[in-house]
Protein backbone atom coordinates (compact mmCIF):
# COMPACT_ATOMS: atom_id res chain seq x y z
CA UNK A 1 0.00 0.00 0.00
CA UNK A 2 1.45 3.06 -1.07
CA UNK A 3 1.10 5.55 2.03
CA UNK A 4 -1.74 8.38 0.87
CA UNK A 5 -0.46 10.80 3.75
CA UNK A 6 2.46 13.24 3.75
CA UNK A 7 4.00 13.38 6.89
CA UNK A 8 7.02 15.61 5.77
CA UNK A 9 5.73 18.69 7.14
CA UNK A 10 6.63 17.00 10.44
CA UNK A 11 10.48 17.92 10.30
CA UNK A 12 11.82 21.36 9.47
CA UNK A 13 15.45 21.70 9.04
CA UNK A 14 15.71 24.96 8.18
CA UNK A 15 14.03 26.09 11.18
CA UNK A 16 16.00 23.01 12.93
CA UNK A 17 12.99 21.32 14.65
CA UNK A 18 11.64 17.73 14.14
CA UNK A 19 8.38 16.60 15.39
CA UNK A 20 8.53 13.71 18.05
CA UNK A 21 5.87 11.98 15.91
CA UNK A 22 7.98 10.70 13.33
CA UNK A 23 9.69 8.79 16.49
CA UNK A 24 6.69 6.99 17.54
CA UNK A 25 4.09 6.85 15.33
CA UNK A 26 3.06 3.86 14.01
CA UNK A 27 1.58 5.53 11.06
CA UNK A 28 4.84 7.58 10.20
CA UNK A 29 7.02 3.75 10.57
CA UNK A 30 4.50 2.18 8.21
CA UNK A 31 5.15 4.91 5.59
CA UNK A 32 8.74 5.34 5.72
CA UNK A 33 9.08 1.48 5.12
CA UNK A 34 7.08 2.04 1.83
CA UNK A 35 8.95 5.68 1.19
CA UNK A 36 12.46 5.12 2.25
CA UNK A 37 12.93 1.15 2.85
CA UNK A 38 11.55 0.07 -0.38
CA UNK A 39 12.83 2.18 -2.52
CA UNK A 40 16.50 3.78 -1.46
CA UNK A 41 19.81 1.60 -1.69
CA UNK A 42 20.48 -0.72 1.67
CA UNK A 43 23.56 -2.18 2.51
CA UNK A 44 22.85 -6.56 2.57
CA UNK A 45 26.30 -7.73 3.82
CA UNK A 46 29.60 -7.94 2.49
CA UNK A 47 31.07 -10.62 -0.38
CA UNK A 48 33.58 -12.41 1.97
CA UNK A 49 30.73 -13.37 4.10
CA UNK A 50 29.83 -15.75 1.04
CA UNK A 51 33.17 -17.20 -0.08
CA UNK A 52 32.04 -20.17 -1.79
CA UNK A 53 29.43 -21.26 -4.49
CA UNK A 54 26.00 -21.48 -2.63
CA UNK A 55 27.18 -19.80 0.52
CA UNK A 56 24.20 -17.91 1.78
CA UNK A 57 23.69 -15.35 4.70
CA UNK A 58 20.45 -13.87 5.61
CA UNK A 59 19.81 -10.22 6.34
CA UNK A 60 17.34 -7.96 6.37
CA UNK A 61 16.19 -5.17 3.66
CA UNK A 62 13.33 -2.88 5.74
CA UNK A 63 11.25 -5.45 7.47
CA UNK A 64 11.31 -8.31 5.53
CA UNK A 65 14.43 -10.53 5.52
CA UNK A 66 16.29 -11.53 2.27
CA UNK A 67 18.65 -13.63 1.70
CA UNK A 68 22.06 -13.00 -0.10
CA UNK A 69 24.07 -15.82 -1.65
CA UNK A 70 26.56 -16.79 -4.33
CA UNK A 71 25.16 -18.98 -7.06
CA UNK A 72 27.61 -21.71 -9.22
CA UNK A 73 28.02 -19.23 -11.48
CA UNK A 74 29.60 -16.44 -9.07
CA UNK A 75 26.89 -14.07 -8.88
CA UNK A 76 25.61 -12.67 -5.89
CA UNK A 77 22.70 -12.52 -5.64
CA UNK A 78 19.61 -11.38 -2.69
CA UNK A 79 16.32 -13.09 -2.90
CA UNK A 80 13.10 -12.55 -0.55
CA UNK A 81 13.15 -14.62 2.21
CA UNK A 82 9.66 -15.51 2.31
CA UNK A 83 7.77 -18.61 0.44
CA UNK A 84 5.75 -17.11 -2.69
CA UNK A 85 3.49 -20.68 -1.37
CA UNK A 86 2.33 -19.22 1.41
CA UNK A 87 4.70 -17.07 3.11
CA UNK A 88 6.83 -19.38 5.25
CA UNK A 89 10.50 -18.20 6.38
CA UNK A 90 11.98 -20.50 3.77
CA UNK A 91 15.47 -20.01 5.13
CA UNK A 92 15.67 -20.08 8.86
CA UNK A 93 19.55 -20.22 9.79
CA UNK A 94 21.46 -17.50 9.86
CA UNK A 95 24.33 -18.95 7.36
CA UNK A 96 25.15 -21.96 5.82
CA UNK A 97 25.68 -23.56 1.93
CA UNK A 98 22.93 -25.20 0.27
CA UNK A 99 22.23 -26.11 -3.39
CA UNK A 100 18.64 -25.95 -3.14
CA UNK A 101 16.86 -23.81 -0.85
CA UNK A 102 13.67 -26.19 0.70
CA UNK A 103 10.76 -24.56 2.10
CA UNK A 104 10.45 -26.28 5.92
CA UNK A 105 6.66 -25.79 5.03
CA UNK A 106 5.65 -27.96 2.29
CA UNK A 107 8.29 -28.38 1.01
CA UNK A 108 8.75 -26.10 -2.48
CA UNK A 109 12.34 -25.94 -3.67
CA UNK A 110 14.62 -23.36 -5.67
CA UNK A 111 17.20 -22.89 -6.99
CA UNK A 112 19.45 -20.23 -7.99
CA UNK A 113 21.91 -22.31 -10.62
CA UNK A 114 21.60 -20.77 -13.84
CA UNK A 115 22.48 -24.06 -15.13
CA UNK A 116 19.20 -25.49 -13.97
CA UNK A 117 17.08 -22.32 -13.99
CA UNK A 118 16.52 -19.01 -16.24
CA UNK A 119 15.43 -17.19 -13.15
CA UNK A 120 17.69 -17.18 -10.08
CA UNK A 121 15.46 -18.04 -7.46
CA UNK A 122 13.17 -19.95 -9.55
CA UNK A 123 10.75 -23.57 -8.06
CA UNK A 124 12.61 -26.74 -9.08
CA UNK A 125 10.56 -28.81 -7.17
CA UNK A 126 7.44 -29.17 -5.15
CA UNK A 127 6.14 -32.25 -3.75
CA UNK A 128 3.28 -34.10 -5.31
CA UNK A 129 3.49 -31.90 -8.17
CA UNK A 130 2.12 -33.88 -10.97
CA UNK A 131 -0.72 -35.45 -8.97
CA UNK A 132 -1.42 -32.37 -7.62
CA UNK A 133 -1.20 -29.90 -10.56
CA UNK A 134 -0.71 -31.66 -13.39
CA UNK A 135 1.12 -29.55 -15.93
CA UNK A 136 -0.75 -26.30 -14.65
CA UNK A 137 1.56 -24.51 -12.36
CA UNK A 138 3.19 -21.55 -14.02
CA UNK A 139 6.91 -22.49 -12.43
CA UNK A 140 8.50 -19.22 -13.64
CA UNK A 141 5.74 -16.98 -11.86
CA UNK A 142 6.15 -18.90 -8.34
CA UNK A 143 10.16 -18.61 -7.39
CA UNK A 144 11.58 -16.55 -4.78
CA UNK A 145 11.77 -13.03 -5.67
CA UNK A 146 14.70 -11.41 -6.94
CA UNK A 147 15.80 -8.45 -5.61
CA UNK A 148 15.80 -6.22 -9.05
CA UNK A 149 18.98 -3.86 -8.25
CA UNK A 150 22.44 -5.57 -6.56
CA UNK A 151 25.58 -4.10 -6.55
CA UNK A 152 28.57 -4.96 -4.67
CA UNK A 153 30.99 -1.83 -4.08
CA UNK A 154 33.83 -3.04 -2.92
CA UNK A 155 33.17 -6.00 -1.39
CA UNK A 156 29.93 -4.41 0.27
CA UNK A 157 26.51 -5.57 -1.33
CA UNK A 158 23.87 -2.61 -2.08
CA UNK A 159 20.39 -3.73 -2.99
CA UNK A 160 17.00 -1.93 -3.68
CA UNK A 161 13.45 -2.99 -4.45
CA UNK A 162 13.19 -0.20 -6.96
CA UNK A 163 14.49 -1.05 -10.11
CA UNK A 164 14.27 2.68 -11.06
CA UNK A 165 16.97 3.23 -8.59
CA UNK A 166 19.97 5.78 -9.49
CA UNK A 167 23.48 3.95 -9.88
CA UNK A 168 24.67 3.30 -6.60
CA UNK A 169 27.98 5.97 -7.12
CA UNK A 170 25.28 8.23 -8.18
CA UNK A 171 23.11 8.09 -4.92
CA UNK A 172 26.73 8.15 -2.96
CA UNK A 173 28.25 11.15 -4.34
CA UNK A 174 31.30 12.44 -2.97
CA UNK A 175 30.55 10.37 0.51
CA UNK A 176 32.46 7.51 -1.43
CA UNK A 177 35.78 9.06 -0.23
CA UNK A 178 34.98 8.30 3.15
CA UNK A 179 32.98 5.34 2.73
CA UNK A 180 35.91 3.75 0.96
CA UNK A 181 38.43 4.59 3.96
CA UNK A 182 36.39 2.15 5.60
CA UNK A 183 36.45 -0.65 2.63
CA UNK A 184 39.71 -0.13 1.46
CA UNK A 185 42.83 -2.09 2.38
CA UNK A 186 45.04 -0.02 4.93
CA UNK A 187 47.94 -0.38 2.53
CA UNK A 188 45.97 2.21 0.24
CA UNK A 189 44.42 -0.65 -1.88
CA UNK A 190 40.91 -0.44 -3.07
CA UNK A 191 38.50 -3.22 -1.20
CA UNK A 192 41.34 -5.77 0.17
CA UNK A 193 39.00 -5.90 3.43
CA UNK A 194 36.62 -9.02 4.93
CA UNK A 195 34.18 -9.75 7.99
CA UNK A 196 36.42 -10.92 10.94
CA UNK A 197 33.98 -13.03 12.63
CA UNK A 198 30.10 -13.09 12.58
CA UNK A 199 27.52 -10.68 13.01
CA UNK A 200 26.74 -9.10 16.07
CA UNK A 201 22.80 -8.41 16.08
CA UNK A 202 20.64 -7.27 18.98
CA UNK A 203 17.67 -5.43 19.52
CA UNK A 204 16.87 -2.17 21.64
CA UNK A 205 13.37 -0.31 22.40
CA UNK A 206 14.84 3.11 20.26
CA UNK A 207 13.32 4.31 16.62
CA UNK A 208 15.94 3.55 14.01
CA UNK A 209 16.58 7.70 13.49
CA UNK A 210 18.40 7.81 16.65
CA UNK A 211 21.28 5.79 15.21
CA UNK A 212 20.91 7.09 12.04
CA UNK A 213 21.62 10.32 13.14
CA UNK A 214 24.20 9.94 15.94
CA UNK A 215 26.63 8.46 13.42
CA UNK A 216 26.16 10.85 10.87
CA UNK A 217 27.90 13.43 12.76
CA UNK A 218 26.82 13.91 16.39
CA UNK A 219 30.01 15.14 18.51
CA UNK A 220 27.71 16.82 21.00
CA UNK A 221 26.94 13.66 23.39
CA UNK A 222 30.25 12.80 24.37
CA UNK A 223 29.14 13.79 27.37
CA UNK A 224 27.52 10.38 27.68
CA UNK A 225 30.80 8.69 27.21
CA UNK A 226 32.83 10.20 29.71
CA UNK A 227 33.07 6.66 32.27
CA UNK A 228 33.79 4.71 29.02
CA UNK A 229 36.51 7.43 28.37
CA UNK A 230 37.70 7.26 31.93
CA UNK A 231 38.25 3.16 31.77
CA UNK A 232 41.16 2.28 29.81
CA UNK A 233 39.88 0.69 26.53
CA UNK A 234 41.61 1.94 23.84
CA UNK A 235 43.75 0.34 21.51
CA UNK A 236 47.04 1.40 23.46
CA UNK A 237 45.68 0.38 26.85
CA UNK A 238 45.90 3.43 28.11
CA UNK A 239 42.57 5.94 29.38
CA UNK A 240 40.03 6.61 26.74
CA UNK A 241 38.31 5.12 23.93
CA UNK A 242 40.47 6.27 20.97
CA UNK A 243 43.81 7.67 20.75
CA UNK A 244 45.60 10.79 19.03
CA UNK A 245 42.28 11.55 17.20
CA UNK A 246 42.53 14.48 15.40
CA UNK A 247 39.54 17.17 15.99
CA UNK A 248 37.02 16.70 13.81
CA UNK A 249 34.55 18.50 11.54
CA UNK A 250 30.48 17.53 10.78
CA UNK A 251 30.71 17.28 7.23
CA UNK A 252 27.21 16.40 5.06
CA UNK A 253 25.99 16.23 1.68
CA UNK A 254 22.72 18.29 2.01
CA UNK A 255 21.35 17.00 -1.77
CA UNK A 256 21.66 13.41 -0.63
CA UNK A 257 21.77 13.05 2.50
CA UNK A 258 25.32 11.51 4.19
CA UNK A 259 27.52 13.00 7.12
CA UNK A 260 30.37 12.24 8.70
CA UNK A 261 32.23 13.49 11.75
CA UNK A 262 35.84 13.62 9.49
CA UNK A 263 38.39 15.65 7.89
CA UNK A 264 38.21 17.82 4.35
CA UNK A 265 40.06 16.66 1.98
CA UNK A 266 44.01 16.55 1.60
CA UNK A 267 46.96 15.60 -0.34
CA UNK A 268 49.49 15.06 2.42
CA UNK A 269 48.60 12.29 5.03
CA UNK A 270 49.13 13.38 8.94
CA UNK A 271 52.26 10.95 9.99
CA UNK A 272 51.16 7.59 11.47
CA UNK A 273 50.31 8.28 15.20
CA UNK A 274 51.14 5.41 17.61
CA UNK A 275 48.10 3.42 18.77
CA UNK A 276 48.84 0.12 19.64
CA UNK A 277 51.63 0.46 22.29
CA UNK A 278 51.39 -2.54 24.11
CA UNK A 279 51.11 -4.70 21.00
CA UNK A 280 54.48 -4.18 19.09
CA UNK A 281 53.79 -6.40 16.32
CA UNK A 282 50.13 -4.76 16.07
CA UNK A 283 51.64 -1.24 15.99
CA UNK A 284 54.29 -2.50 13.65
CA UNK A 285 51.63 -3.88 11.45
CA UNK A 286 49.60 -0.39 10.95
CA UNK A 287 52.68 1.38 10.72
CA UNK A 288 54.27 -0.52 8.01
CA UNK A 289 50.76 -0.40 6.13
CA UNK A 290 50.32 3.44 6.41
CA UNK A 291 54.00 3.83 5.11
CA UNK A 292 52.42 1.76 2.17
CA UNK A 293 49.65 3.55 1.94
CA UNK A 294 51.13 7.01 1.71
CA UNK A 295 53.68 5.79 -0.99
CA UNK A 296 50.90 4.23 -3.26
CA UNK A 297 48.39 7.01 -3.24
CA UNK A 298 51.34 9.52 -3.64
CA UNK A 299 50.00 13.36 -4.21
CA UNK A 300 46.51 12.02 -4.88
CA UNK A 301 43.91 13.88 -3.17
CA UNK A 302 42.28 11.89 0.10
CA UNK A 303 40.23 11.90 3.18
CA UNK A 304 41.28 10.30 6.11
CA UNK A 305 39.42 8.26 8.59
CA UNK A 306 35.90 8.84 10.26
CA UNK A 307 32.63 7.98 11.29
CA UNK A 308 29.51 8.96 9.42
CA UNK A 309 26.15 7.50 7.95
CA UNK A 310 24.79 6.69 4.35
CA UNK A 311 21.22 7.89 4.14
CA UNK A 312 19.29 5.66 5.12
CA UNK A 313 20.39 3.32 7.90
CA UNK A 314 24.11 2.12 6.99
CA UNK A 315 26.70 3.81 9.63
CA UNK A 316 30.44 2.90 9.56
CA UNK A 317 33.86 3.37 11.38
CA UNK A 318 36.91 3.53 9.39
CA UNK A 319 39.24 4.56 12.52
CA UNK A 320 39.06 1.28 14.48
CA UNK A 321 37.44 -0.43 15.75
CA UNK A 322 36.21 -0.67 11.37
CA UNK A 323 33.37 -1.60 11.34
CA UNK A 324 29.66 -1.16 9.28
CA UNK A 325 26.34 -0.72 11.09
CA UNK A 326 22.77 -1.57 10.27
CA UNK A 327 20.14 -0.11 11.93
CA UNK A 328 17.13 -2.43 10.45
CA UNK A 329 13.84 -0.74 11.71
CA UNK A 330 11.75 -3.53 13.08
CA UNK A 331 8.84 -1.20 14.79
CA UNK A 332 8.51 2.58 15.36
CA UNK A 333 9.89 2.34 18.96
CA UNK A 334 12.17 -0.92 17.78
CA UNK A 335 15.45 -1.53 15.79
CA UNK A 336 17.61 -4.22 15.24
CA UNK A 337 21.10 -3.57 15.28
CA UNK A 338 24.14 -5.47 13.27
CA UNK A 339 27.88 -5.13 13.51
CA UNK A 340 30.26 -6.12 11.06
CA UNK A 341 33.93 -5.61 11.96
CA UNK A 342 36.39 -4.99 9.07
CA UNK A 343 39.94 -6.68 8.81
CA UNK A 344 42.47 -6.54 5.82
CA UNK A 345 42.26 -9.77 4.07
CA UNK A 346 45.62 -10.64 4.60
CA UNK A 347 46.32 -9.70 8.15
CA UNK A 348 48.56 -11.99 10.57
CA UNK A 349 46.80 -13.47 12.72
CA UNK A 350 47.74 -11.34 16.13
CA UNK A 351 46.74 -8.39 14.06
CA UNK A 352 43.24 -9.88 13.75
CA UNK A 353 43.01 -10.67 17.23
CA UNK A 354 43.81 -7.23 18.40
CA UNK A 355 41.63 -5.83 16.87
CA UNK A 356 38.85 -7.98 17.78
CA UNK A 357 39.52 -7.69 21.71
CA UNK A 358 39.25 -4.15 20.84
CA UNK A 359 36.24 -4.49 18.95
CA UNK A 360 34.60 -6.24 21.84
CA UNK A 361 34.98 -3.52 24.30
CA UNK A 362 34.05 -0.69 22.60
CA UNK A 363 31.13 -1.83 19.82
CA UNK A 364 28.25 -4.30 20.02
CA UNK A 365 25.66 -4.73 22.82
CA UNK A 366 28.89 -5.27 25.25
CA UNK A 367 30.79 -2.42 24.32
CA UNK A 368 30.99 0.34 26.61
CA UNK A 369 30.48 3.04 24.20
CA UNK A 370 27.79 1.06 22.28
CA UNK A 371 26.01 0.88 25.53
CA UNK A 372 26.39 4.24 26.68
CA UNK A 373 24.41 5.59 23.06
CA UNK A 374 21.95 2.54 23.97
CA UNK A 375 20.96 3.70 26.71
CA UNK A 376 20.30 7.42 25.50
CA UNK A 377 18.33 6.38 22.36
CA UNK A 378 15.91 3.79 24.23
CA UNK A 379 15.27 6.15 27.43
CA UNK A 380 14.85 9.23 24.78
CA UNK A 381 12.36 6.61 22.54
CA UNK A 382 10.41 5.75 26.39
CA UNK A 383 10.25 8.97 26.82
CA UNK A 384 8.53 10.55 23.60
CA UNK A 385 6.15 8.37 23.93
CA UNK A 386 4.02 10.07 26.44
CA UNK A 387 0.65 11.69 25.54
CA UNK A 388 2.48 15.06 26.43
CA UNK A 389 5.37 14.20 25.52
CA UNK A 390 4.82 14.02 22.36
CA UNK A 391 3.02 17.14 21.52
CA UNK A 392 6.77 18.84 21.83
CA UNK A 393 9.46 19.13 18.87
CA UNK A 394 13.18 18.00 19.10
CA UNK A 395 15.72 20.56 18.54
CA UNK A 396 18.53 20.19 16.07
CA UNK A 397 19.50 24.04 15.91
CA UNK A 398 22.95 23.57 17.28
CA UNK A 399 25.17 25.28 14.65
CA UNK A 400 22.27 26.50 12.49
CA UNK A 401 23.35 28.38 9.44
CA UNK A 402 27.17 27.91 10.03
CA UNK A 403 27.47 25.26 7.02
CA UNK A 404 30.20 26.21 4.20
CA UNK A 405 31.31 24.63 0.94
CA UNK A 406 34.73 22.19 1.22
CA UNK A 407 37.30 22.52 -1.44
CA UNK A 408 37.76 19.54 -3.26
CA UNK A 409 34.11 17.58 -2.71
CA UNK A 410 31.17 18.32 -4.50
CA UNK A 411 28.07 19.07 -3.22
CA UNK A 412 29.42 18.91 0.71
CA UNK A 413 29.51 21.14 3.77
CA UNK A 414 31.04 22.08 7.00
CA UNK A 415 29.22 23.04 9.88
CA UNK A 416 31.79 22.95 12.02
CA UNK A 417 33.41 20.92 14.81
CA UNK A 418 30.00 20.64 17.46
CA UNK A 419 26.97 20.85 15.09
CA UNK A 420 23.39 19.74 14.35
CA UNK A 421 24.09 20.36 10.64
CA UNK A 422 24.13 16.84 9.55
CA UNK A 423 20.95 15.50 11.19
CA UNK A 424 19.41 18.78 9.51
CA UNK A 425 20.42 17.46 6.56
CA UNK A 426 19.45 13.83 7.28
CA UNK A 427 15.91 15.23 8.42
CA UNK A 428 15.74 17.16 5.07
CA UNK A 429 16.40 14.14 3.13
CA UNK A 430 14.12 11.68 4.54
CA UNK A 431 11.33 14.69 3.90
CA UNK A 432 12.06 14.50 0.50
CA UNK A 433 12.00 11.13 0.25
CA UNK A 434 8.70 10.85 2.58
CA UNK A 435 6.91 12.98 0.18
CA UNK A 436 7.20 10.21 -2.16
CA UNK A 437 9.48 12.04 -5.02
CA UNK A 438 10.19 10.29 -8.49
CA UNK A 439 13.96 9.58 -8.54
CA UNK A 440 14.22 12.22 -11.20
CA UNK A 441 13.01 14.97 -8.55
CA UNK A 442 15.06 13.12 -6.10
CA UNK A 443 18.39 13.75 -7.48
CA UNK A 444 17.71 16.92 -9.08
CA UNK A 445 19.87 18.69 -6.19
CA UNK A 446 22.25 16.72 -6.78
CA UNK A 447 22.90 16.74 -10.35
CA UNK A 448 23.25 20.34 -10.40
CA UNK A 449 25.72 20.66 -8.29
CA UNK A 450 28.51 23.13 -9.56
CA UNK A 451 31.98 21.82 -9.28
CA UNK A 452 33.57 22.07 -6.14
CA UNK A 453 36.33 24.82 -5.60
CA UNK A 454 39.52 22.97 -6.14
CA UNK A 455 41.42 22.44 -3.38
CA UNK A 456 45.16 23.90 -3.19
CA UNK A 457 47.69 21.78 -5.04
CA UNK A 458 50.03 19.83 -3.05
CA UNK A 459 52.90 22.09 -1.41
CA UNK A 460 50.90 25.13 -1.62
S1 LIG B 1 4.77 -22.07 2.56
FE1 LIG B 1 6.51 -22.76 1.54
S2 LIG B 1 5.93 -24.57 0.61
FE2 LIG B 1 4.13 -23.85 1.58
FE1 LIG C 1 28.15 7.71 21.22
Amino acid sequence: MVPTVDYSGLVDPDGGTVAREIFVSREVFEAELENIFARAWLLVGHESQVPQADDYVVSRMGTDSVILTRNRQDEILVLLNSCPHRGMRVCRYDAGNTQIFTCPYHGWSFSTDRDRVERPGALVGLPRAREGYGDTLDRARWGLLPCPRVVNYKGTIWASWDAGVPPFEDYLGDMRLYLDTALDHRDGREGGSVVLGGVQKWRLKANWKLSAENFIGDLYHNISHQSADLAEIGPSGGKGRRDNLRPRRTIGFPALGHGLLGYPPFYDEPPYADTWRKYPEVEAYFRSLHEARVKRLGNSMRVDMSVGTVFPNMSFHSNQPRTLLFSHPVGATEMEMWRLYLVDADAPAAVQDAVRAYALRYSGPGGMTEQDDMENWSYATEASSGTIARRQDYNYQLSLGRERPIPGLRGAVDSGDVSEGNARIFYRRWAEFMRGHDWATLMAAAASEPEPAPLAAHGD
